[in-house]
């Protein structure tokens, strides 16, 4: 039996954010139905010159640091935020990376399950090709529009995985739930910019879909709730999973206290609660934010996973964590990165928001912000230019800083 699974994650978001109490004035609403209701403290906001290329890059410029990039013959970047029909996002990522070029380079669109189906792709490649390694990106920018419903619960973030046989991380298990229906809850034609949603039959068919998924689960795998000590949800708004896992528990008939059961999920749901949802990243941004805040060694624990993807397709699967996985997690340089952004006012929010590339062809000189060791630089004949800062990468200013991953920690545990 080949052990596959993740050998190194990293993820990244935009250094711009809008703390939803700014966003709750602005919309003359009470900042609780955002804290408490959606469970959603702040979501990411992408500066020009950001874009889904760009996080990923930054992600996997992180998740590569030990990583002999001539073993990776294969990357995958899985993202509903795609801005090109034909050329994949994944090629601008190869170029920045200095990837090699026998490398299988291709995209993978299924809403937010697009990174599940990516791993899940990737695992009897690897049992394959023992010696090999693959890099899966996801990165996304989730955009309802001004004033929806759906406005409080946009984000974006990237989370890039190198997987491989012996993974230093997670061995992910050979058992699945999975399921795939057509259904509209949630769509975005090509002609728009902004998703359509019916935010209440999306909330139900996550829900039911998580109930179809985890029964099958159960059954193929011969496990039960309490062979899993933690689990990680897709996360739209963080309160729909907290919503998940008490059906979870209902389901499997345990009862246990609040305060137990949402330390099987509140770790995870915590990087999340800061950037929102990014679509294909936000289960692994939440498997990241558990690996990196909860006290307990989890070696040797299993942690159950759900993804969810509207449209729809859905997965049950689960995972071991490895002895040693602290030695290769990139906490310091996560937790820096959430810890120092730059917060929005609701103006300069909307000016992001508006701010809009051209799709006539003409030239546009990207205006610098900072998008960490990768920006956009300009656009001309339909043609996005991408370049890499010489900035030293956060990780290497992280001694100056504050000791965020204390603060973090000790807020992941109240929150
Ligand atoms: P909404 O209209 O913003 O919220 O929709 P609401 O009116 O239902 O209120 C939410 C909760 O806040 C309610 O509690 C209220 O009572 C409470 P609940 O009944 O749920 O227990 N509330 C308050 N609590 C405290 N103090 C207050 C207060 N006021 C109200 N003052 C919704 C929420 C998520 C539907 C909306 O944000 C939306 O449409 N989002 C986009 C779609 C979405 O996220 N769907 C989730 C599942 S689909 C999915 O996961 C796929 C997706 O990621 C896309 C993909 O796959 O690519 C979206």
């Amino acid at each position: 039996m080949i052990n596959v699974g993740i050998d190194s994650i990293a993820v990244y978001t935009s250094r711009y954010a809008l703390d939803l109490e700014t966003l709750a004035a602005a919309r003359g609403i009470d900042a609780d139905k955002y804290f408490i209701g959606l469970g959603q403290h702040k979501m990411s906001v992408p500066p020009p010159g950001e874009d889904i290329v760009t996080m990923a890059a930054n992600a996997a410029l992180s998740v590569l640091e030990d990583i002999d990039i001539s073993s990776i013959d294969m990357l995958i970047f899985a993202t509903e935020s795609a801005f090109d029909q034909s050329k994949a996002s994944g090629l601008y990522l190869h170029q920045l990376l200095g990837l090699p070029s026998r490398c299988r380079t291709f995209e993978l669109k299924q809403a937010c399950y697009g990174g599940t189906a990516a791993i899940q792709l990737a695992l009897p490649y690897l049992r394959e090709h023992p010696d090999k390694k693959v890099l899966v990106v996801t990165s996304d920018i989730a955009h309802y529009g001004l004033g929806t419903t759906g406005e409080s619960s946009q984000g974006a973030g990237a989370a890039a995985m190198v997987l491989s046989v012996d993974p230093r991380i997670a061995v992910i298990e050979r058992h699945s739930g999975f399921v795939s229906e057509s259904v509209m809850d949630f769509w975005r034609p090509n002609y728009l910019h902004e998703a359509l949603v019916e935010g209440k039959y999306s909330s139900k068919l996550y829900l039911t879909m998580l109930e179809k998924t985890w029964k099958e689960y159960c059954v193929l795998s011969g496990r039960n709730f309490s062979d899993h000590q933690y689990f990680c949800y897709h996360a739209p708004v963080p309160r729909l999973v907290e919503k998940a896992h008490q059906n979870l528990l209902k389901w499997n008939q345990v009862e246990i206290a609040e305060e137990e059961w949402m330390r099987d999920i509140n770790c995870s749901l915590h990087y999340g609660r800061l950037t929102g949802n990014s679509y294909t990243a936000s289960l692994y941004i939440g498997l990241a934010s558990l690996l990196d805040l909860v006290d307990d060694d989890l070696a040797g624990k299993r942690v159950g996973f759900y993804s969810y993807g509207s449209g729809l397709a859905a997965e049950y699967f689960s995972a071991v964590i490895q002895s040693g996985y602290r030695d290769v997690l990139k906490t310091d340089y996560h937790q820096v990165l959430l810890a120092s952004r730059q917060m929005l006012s609701y103006e300069e929010y909307e000016t992001f928001y508006r701010y809009a590339y051209p799709e006539d062809g003409s030239l546009l000189d990207v205006p610098v912000y900072n998008t960490g060791s990768f920006r956009m630089t300009k656009i001309e004949n339909h043609k996005r230019n991408y370049e890499k800062l010489d900035a030293p990468p956060l990780s290497v200013i992280v001694n100056e800083e504050e000791d965020f991953a204390g603060q973090l920690r000790a807020r992941a545990q109240v929150s």
